[in-house]
C-alpha cells in the first residue's frame, strides 16, 4: 500500500513539476498542491539569461558529474565539442576559418559533407585587411563574418591568425597580419569585437611561435624572451586585454620542449596568469600529445585532426582522446585534482553562456549587399600599388583599343585550397569577368600566360600547353592590343600559399619570370598584378610599367582590381611586410638552416628582435619595397610634427600634430605612420619601431590638421633580467612618414619614466 501511495505522489509530483515548468506562469491546478517556490524554481539559475554569466556557470557546474565535465573538454566530432545533453547546455560548433565560414565537414572527416546551404561570401585575406591600415575596416570586417558565421549557427570562429610575418617562405603568411606587431595588434582587436558582437567567438591563433609550416607539427623554436614578448606576443596580448577574446587556440609547434597546445609556460604563466585570459584554449586540431601536460597547462578543449586526436581514423574514438577517458581516469584515481576540470569545465560553460546561451543574440545574416560591400572595400582600401611609371595607371583606354588580360589568375579560382581557411564562396568574381564587364567583353583578349600546373590543352591538337607554348601564345595575344595586364602572383598549391608547407622558392613560379620581359618585348604599358600573400623577388621589375599587389580578396576580387585599374578607387594599401630584393636579405634567412626551416627538432630564431624592418634598417639592407609602402594615384605633403610637449611620464599620452595635403588631383587616402628610436638605450633595440598610424581620406586640394597619440609607456623594451617592460628616462626620436623609409620629419621628446 505504502509502495502504491509513493508512487502515486511521485507521479503526482512529477506531472506537477512538468505542467509548473511549462505553465509557470499560469498557477495549474496541481501546483497549488505544492510549494509556490517549486513553482517559482521552474527555471534553473544556468538556464536563466538574466542571471550574470559567473552565477550561470557556477550553477551549471555544480549539477554535473564528473563525467560531463570531461566530455566538454574534447571533440565529438570534427568540428564540434559536447554540450551537456542531460541538462540542455547546447554542444559547441567549431568552424573555420578567419575569411569566411568554411563548408560544412563530415562528421568524422575532413571532407565536405556536400551541403547545398553553406556557401558564403569570402572576405579578403587578412594580410589584405592589415594592409588597409584601417582599424575601422577590421572592425566592419568583424562584424560581417560574424554574422555569417552566427547565421551559419557556429559558436567558435577559428581564427584571426596573428602570427607574424618571419619568413616570405611561410605558406600561412596570407592568413596572418603581417611583419610588424604594433599593426598585427591594432588591427586584430576591432576584427575580434566586430565577430564577437554576433555572439560568436574568435579564436585567436595559433598561440604561439608558429610562423612557418616546415615541421610545424614538432618544430621546437627557441627564441629570447625578449624577442618572444616584443614581437611574437604582442598580437595576441592585444586580442585578449583589448579584444576581449573568448578563446584562443594553441600552435602545433613546440617552445621550450613543450607543444603549443599544452605549453605551461605560454597557457598557463602567460596567458591565463599573466594575461588573466578567462577564455577557453581549444588545441590545433590534433596538436594534443600528453594527457598530463594538456590537464595542467591550460588545454580547455582538445579539437581532433583524426578520431583518435593524432594520427589514424577508426570508429567513434573521441573517448581516446587525450583529455578524454585517459583524463577521467586520472581524475577518478586522485591523480589529478577535481579542481583542474572545474577550471576547464567552467572555461567552457563560459564560452557557451557568451555564445549559444547568451541573451539577445543578433539573427546573423550571409550573402548580403552590405558584406559584398565590405570584401569589396577592404579589398580595393587594402591593394598597394607598387610602380606606376608614366601613370600608367589608372588606364586609359581609348574608343577601340584592346587590354590583353594574361594570367591564369585572372580566372582562376583563389578561395579554393590553401588549407583550412578554403572557402566555398556563393559567387567569385574573377578578374577577367570583371574587366569583360568593365571595358566590353569585345576589347578584351586573354590568354593563360603561364599554368600553374593543370595541363592546358590546345584546342586544335588537344596537345597539352607547355609553359613555351603558353608563353608563346601570351606573347601572340598581347601583340594584338594597346594594353597588357598580367594577373599573375602565387597561388593555394602546395608550396604556395598554402597551410601544411612552406614556398621553395622566392621568385615567381610557373614560368612568370619568362613571361614578364617576353611581354615587356612588346613595348606596350604592362601592368603586372600580384595575386599572393608573400613578398617575391622582382627580377622583372623593370619590366613592369605598373605593380599592384592585389593580395587574396575573395568573392569580389574581380571588382574590387578593377575598381583600382579604371581608378574608380584610388589606391590607398600600405605594405604590412617588407619585400627585400634577395631572399636572403630577410633576416630569418641569413643565418642557415638552424634560424630556417630549423633541423626538423629545433630551430632558433637568431635575429631575436631583428624582425621585417627592424633588420633591413639595422643591417641598413635596402628592401626592394620597405614596410608601409604604397602609392596613389595622387599625392601628398606632411608638415612638420610638432609634439604637445617637450617631455613625459611614463603614463602620459604624447599627442603628435601635423598637417596633410592631397597636392594632387584626385581624392585620396594617405597613412600617416610613427616610428619611434631611442636614442642611448641600454640594450640594442631596433633603429626604429611603428607606434602610431592614421589612415586620413582628403579630397583634391584638402588639407587637414592630423593629430595622433601615443603611450609614453609604448616607448619601452622588454628587459629579460627583470622580466619586466622598462622604459628609460631618454631622448626618443619620432619620426613621421608615409612608409618605413628614412624621414626628416621628426620630432624628440624626453621621457623622464620615474621622475614623479
Ligand atoms: C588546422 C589549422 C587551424 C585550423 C584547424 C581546423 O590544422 O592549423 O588553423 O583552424 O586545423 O581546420
Amino acid at each position: 500500500m505504502r509502495a502504491l501511495k509513493e508512487i502515486s505522489s511521485l507521479v503526482l509530483l512529477v506531472c506537477c513539476g512538468l505542467t509548473c515548468h511549462l505553465s509557470a506562469q499560469n498557477q495549474s491546478p496541481c501546483c497549488k498542491s505544492i510549494e509556490k517556490s517549486a513553482c517559482v524554481q521552474a527555471l534553473p539559475v544556468y538556464a536563466d539569461v538574466n542571471q550574470p554569466i559567473e552565477a550561470r556557470v557556477e550553477d551549471a557546474l555544480a549539477r554535473m558529474t564528473l563525467e560531463e565535465k570531461v566530455a566538454l573538454c574534447h571533440a565529438q566530432s570534427k568540428f564540434s565539442s559536447t554540450g551537456v545533453p542531460r541538462l540542455g547546455i547546447p554542444e559547441v560548433w567549431h568552424s573555420d576559418g578567419p575569411h569566411g565560414v568554411r563548408e560544412e565537414i563530415e562528421w568524422d572527416s575532413w571532407s565536405p559533407a556536400g551541403w547545398t546551404n553553406d556557401s558564403i561570401t569570402a572576405f579578403p585575406a587578412l594580410t589584405c585587411l592589415a594592409a588597409t591600415f584601417n582599424p575601422r575596416l577590421s572592425m566592419a570586417y568583424g562584424i560581417s563574418v560574424g554574422e555569417e558565421a552566427r547565421y551559419r549557427k557556429k559558436n567558435v570562429l577559428l581564427g584571426p591568425g596573428v602570427n607574424i610575418y618571419r619568413t616570405p617562405f611561410n605558406g600561412r603568411n596570407f592568413e596572418y597580419l603581417g611583419e610588424d606587431p604594433f599593426l598585427a595588434s591594432r588591427m586584430v582587436v576591432p576584427y575580434i569585437k566586430g565577430v564577437q558582437s554576433n555572439g560568436v567567438a574568435t579564436c585567436v591563433k595559433h598561440f604561439a611561435l608558429n610562423n612557418q609550416e616546415e615541421d610545424r607539427m614538432h618544430i621546437d623554436v627557441e627564441v629570447s624572451d625578449r624577442a618572444l614578448h616584443e614581437i611574437y606576443l604582442p598580437a595576441f596580448k592585444a586580442a585578449v586585454q583589448q579584444g576581449g577574446a573568448w578563446s584562443i587556440m594553441g600552435s602545433y609547434n613546440k617552445y621550450k620542449g613543450q607543444h603549443g597546445c599544452h605549453n605551461e609556460w605560454l597557457l598557463k604563466r602567460i596567458l591565463k596568469e599573466e594575461w588573466g585570459f578567462d577564455g577557453a584554449v581549444v588545441s590545433d586540431w590534433g596538436g594534443t600529445h600528453d594527457t598530463k601536460e594538456a590537464a595542467l597547462n591550460g588545454l580547455d578543449i582538445e579539437m581532433g585532426t583524426y578520431t583518435n586526436g593524432l594520427s589514424t581514423g577508426r570508429a567513434f574514438a573521441y573517448d581516446d582522446y587525450y583529455l578524454a577517458n585517459p583524463f577521467l581516469q586520472l581524475l577518478k584515481s586522485g591523480e589529478i585534482p577535481v579542481s583542474v576540470v572545474d577550471d576547464k569545465a567552467r572555461r567552457v560553460l563560459r564560452l557557451i553562456f557568451r555564445t549559444s546561451l547568451a541573451p539577445n543574440r543578433p539573427l546573423g545574416r550571409t550573402v548580403c549587399e552590405d558584406h559584398s560591400r565590405v570584401a569589396r572595400q577592404i579589398a580595393t582600401e587594402g591593394m598597394v600599388l607598387l610602380k606606376n611609371d608614366q601613370s600608367i595607371l589608372p588606364l586609359s583606354v581609348k574608343a577601340g583599343q584592346r587590354i590583353a588580360v594574361i594570367g591564369e589568375n585572372a580566372v582562376r579560382s583563389l578561395t579554393k585550397g590553401g588549407g583550412s581557411s578554403e572557402l566555398k564562396p556563393k559567387y567569385e568574381v574573377a578578374p577577367l569577368v570583371a574587366m569583360k564587364a568593365a571595358f566590353g567583353a569585345k576589347n578584351i583578349l586573354f590568354s593563360y600566360g603561364y599554368s600553374s600546373g593543370r595541363p592546358l590543352y590546345d584546342k586544335v591538337e588537344k596537345a597539352p600547353y607547355d609553359a613555351d607554348s603558353l608563353l608563346q601564345a601570351a606573347v601572340k595575344t598581347a601583340s594584338q592590343a594597346d594594353v597588357i595586364v598580367l594577373v599573375g602572383g602565387l597561388n593555394k598549391n602546395n608550396s604556395q600559399d598554402c597551410e601544411g608547407g612552406d614556398r621553395t622558392e622566392f621568385g615567381l613560379p610557373f614560368g612568370q619570370e619568362a613571361l614578364i620581359p617576353a611581354l615587356a618585348a612588346l613595348n606596350k604599358p604592362l601592368v603586372v598584378v600580384l595575386m599572393s600573400g608573400n613578398a617575391v623577388a622582382m627580377p622583372w621589375l623593370k619590366d613592369a610599367g605598373a605593380v599592384l599587389q592585389a593580395w587574396y580578396t575573395g568573392s569580389e576580387a574581380g571588382n574590387a582590381l578593377v575598381d583600382i585599374l579604371t581608378g574608380a578607387v584610388n589606391p590607398s594599401g600600405k605594405l604590412p611586410f617588407t619585400f627585400p630584393k634577395r631572399l636572403e636579405d630577410n633576416a630569418a634567412h641569413s643565418f642557415g638552416a638552424l634560424s630556417y626551416p630549423g633541423d626538423n627538432v629545433k630551430q632558433q630564431y637568431m635575429e631575436d628582435i631583428l624582425v621585417g624592418y627592424r633588420w633591413h634598417d639595422t643591417k641598413r639592407i635596402a628592401p626592394q619595397f620597405p614596410f608601409g609602402f604604397g602609392l596613389s594615384y595622387t599625392s601628398f605633403e606632411l608638415g612638420q610634427v610638432t609634439a604637445s610637449a617637450p617631455s613625459y611620464q611614463a603614463e602620459d599620452v604624447i599627442r603628435l600634430t601635423l598637417t596633410l595635403s592631397n597636392t594632387g588631383q584626385r581624392d585620396g587616402a594617405e597613412v600617416v605612420q610613427v616610428y619611434a628610436s631611442q636614442r642611448k638605450p641600454s640594450v640594442s633595440r631596433p633603429v626604429k619601431e611603428l607606434k602610431a598610424f592614421q589612415k586620413v581620406f582628403l579630397k583634391a586640394g584638402e588639407r587637414k590638421t592630423v593629430t595622433l597619440d601615443l603611450k609614453a609607456s609604448d616607448l619601452a623594451f622588454y628587459d629579460e633580467a627583470a622580466k619586466a617592460w622598462k622604459l628609460e628616462n631618454d631622448t626618443y626620436t619620432l619620426q613621421v612618414g608615409t612608409s618605413s623609409n628614412p624621414s626628416k620629419n621628426k620630432v624628440d621628446v624626453t621621457i623622464n619614466a620615474a621622475s614623479k
